[in-house]
């Protein structure tokens, strides 16, 4: 989603710095990209299409990398309004070129805005609903800059993040925030604000994350933030314990495989101090406790994407070991839903990036209803956990690719330890999770041989599938999740029409697809139902489509009528998604190389989805 980084310094900021911050946001995912800077008394700016490499390629060629600026904003846009050009891209400027304005969001009243401005002589020069905020404040504008952008941004209807230069401020940065996260701190020199916090982790860890309906001034070395009405508001940084290598590739050749071979210790991280000798220890939800003893009749999960997943499998994991109503929604429908919620739920919002605007929603939907919402996230000080009555972090450091994967691992590694928990104040200790719960917490240690044994063979295997159009991914119970989750990696980073089925459910329809143009990736655990998935894959050979089997090393019959297979330890079911998700990311990323393409940044896509 459209990225925003601005810096304002009083000690000599060059252009090459605003790029820096710029590619830091990257990962975000965009289409498009621009820059302004306060210098000499102007608004100097430059966008482009493409990569923010092409901004970079027009500046050394103007020879102008180097030069220092005051104040500076820099965006990553992924188009909503208007096609992805250099005209659309942001900043947008006012007639006279002297406020530059960036934006994330989607200004809902932007046609009407824009109607009354072009009567009132405005000038637009570009499709964008963003454009009318440039144009909106230069009209309201009267020798003060923060008080234009406060009387524009009553006017606004929608979403936004914004940050504002005017060329006789060249001290200060204006910046606002309604549905859009954005994030302001300083350091003795610096003011800065960004949509995250990767591009300004280098300059400081602590952040001061605004909430909706709040404006900020930032100078060199200082911030100022203030209500709507403008009264000054008093709120306390936070310290964000992440360092800033941790966002850097450490040698891999993409942030995705980094962060795949990183799970062995985010798994470690996320578990530390909340499953103690196999016992669940969630301190920071002690407060739960009695909402749980006492009132709590049902739980419900709000997410979207990979954090759907974790739900899912959790919604398993639940119904396996109490009787505790479990129910799932993805968060786009539960938003528009009347979910059947009260004060006696405990909704758990599921999302890595606490930005997802159907995930925020559907939170809001919940406190509507009284219901008691509990987040999981990774991203501390983000707006989800801070709208939420109780939050778990992941605790596995930033998660740059945008498809998920630590943070899909972790995520389950948590709520199975979470829920277990529940189900100790609800029923009393359980021998069965207590089992369930070693075996979590030997983990990191299986996910080593996992990775270590499987990256090898996936370079080969891949050249084998990599040609395809379509794949299917089967399996049954806890493996059903597993191919969801499967089927998603490789449709977001190699764009294969990858599906996923409930094995069972292949003869009411999917199975009239399979031929030898469609291969089959089969998850085949030991247990109760691994005859009936051979009899579901002697289905699929029979139709002439290949299969990829995950197995336990000893399932030779399973292996002998495969085409190919994987080995996956032999651990009780509800492990089974944990175990096949660092394979099925393998061969995701592997199947992206071989077909040339950048499994960080996948079309389309945005690693923090703030748009409905
Ligand atoms: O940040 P969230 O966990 O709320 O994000 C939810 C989805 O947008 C996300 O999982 C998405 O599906 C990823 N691209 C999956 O790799």
């Amino acid at each position: 989603m459209c990225g925003i980084v601005g810096y304002v310094s009083d000690s000599g900021l060059e252009v090459e710095d605003l790029i820096w911050g710029l590619k830091k946001l990257e990962y975000r995912g965009y289409d498009s990209a621009g820059i302004a800077y306060n210098s000499d008394h102007s608004i100097k700016y430059l966008k482009k299409s493409g990569k923010i490499s092409e901004i970079e390629k027009a500046l050394v060629e103007q020879n102008i990398l180097k030069e220092s600026f005051y104040s500076g904003i820099a965006h990553t846009r992924w188009a909503t309004h208007g096609v992805v050009s250099e005209t659309n891209s942001h900043p947008h400027l006012d007639c006279k070129k002297e406020i530059a304005v960036i934006h994330n969001g989607i200004i809902e009243n932007f046609q009407e805005l824009r109607n009354y401005l072009e009567k009132r002589g405005h000038m637009f020069t570009s499709q964008t609903d963003s454009e009318v905020i440039a144009h909106l404040i230069e009209d309201n504008y009267k020798a003060d800059i923060f008080e234009a952008v406060l009387k524009s941004l009553k006017e606004l209807k929608g979403t936004y993040a914004i940050a504002v230069i005017h060329k006789d401020r060249p001290d200060e940065i204006v910046a606002a925030r309604k549905g859009s996260p954005l994030v302001i701190s300083h350091s003795k020199n610096m003011g800065m604000l960004a949509s995250d916090v990767t591009p300004l982790l280098k300059y400081s860890k602590e952040m001061n994350f605004l909430n909706d309906g709040e404006i900020a001034v930032i100078f060199p070395g200082n911030y100022k933030i203030y209500d709507l009405k403008g009264n000054l508001i008093d709120r306390k940084s936070i310290s964000i314990s992440w360092d800033e290598t941790l966002a850097e590739k450490s040698g891999y050749p993409h942030f995705m495989l980094k962060e795949i071979f990183e799970q062995p210790n985010s798994l470690k991280s996320v578990l530390v101090g909340r499953l103690v000798d196999s016992e669940p220890k969630v301190k920071e939800i002690e407060s739960l406790e009695d909402f749980v003893k006492n009132r709590m009749k049902k739980i419900y999960v709000v997410a979207c994407g990979t954090s759907y997943h974790a739900g899912l499998t959790t919604k398993y994991f639940t119904n396996k070991y109490s009787d505790i109503d479990f129910e799932i929604e993805v968060a786009s429908e539960f938003r528009y839903m009347n979910p059947p919620i009260d004060d006696k739920t405990l909704v758990l919002a599921i999302s890595q990036s606490g930005e997802t605007i159907d995930t925020l929603e559907g939170v809001r939907k919940s406190k509507e209803k009284e219901a008691y919402i509990l987040t999981i996230s990774n991203v501390v000080g983000s707006t989800i956990p801070r709208e939420s009555d109780a939050v778990l972090y992941l605790n596995t450091g930033p998660e740059i690719g945008v498809a998920a994967t630590k943070t899909y691992t972790a995520q389950i590694a948590l709520l199975y330890t979470l829920v277990s928990q529940i189900i100790y104040w609800k029923n009393g200790k359980s021998k069965e999770i207590e089992d369930i719960l070693k075996h979590l917490k030997d983990m990191p240690k299986v996910y080593d041989e996992i990775l270590n044994k499987t990256n090898g063979h996936m370079m080969d295997l891949v050249k084998k599938y990599k040609d395809f159009k379509d794949m299917m991914y089967i399996g049954r119970r806890f493996g059903y999740p597993a191919a969801l989750e499967g089927a998603l990696k490789l449709k977001e980073i190699s764009y294969i029409n990858a599906i996923a089925y409930q094995a069972g459910e292949l003869k009411h329809g999917p199975i009239a697809l399979l031929d030898e143009t469609f291969p089959v990736f089969a998850i085949v655990p030991s247990g109760n139902l691994r005859e009936k998935m051979i009899s579901n894959i002697m289905e699929v050979k029979a139709r002439g489509a290949k299969v990829i089997a995950l197995t336990p090393e000893n399932d030779k019959q399973t292996k002998n009528i495969c085409d190919d297979f994987i080995n996956i330890p032999d651990l009780p079911d509800c492990l089974i998604p944990l175990v096949v998700a660092p394979i099925t990311q393998l061969f995701a990323y592997y199947i992206a190389l071989e077909k040339n393409l950048d499994p960080d940044k996948p079309r389309n896509l945005a690693k923090s989805v703030t748009v409905e």
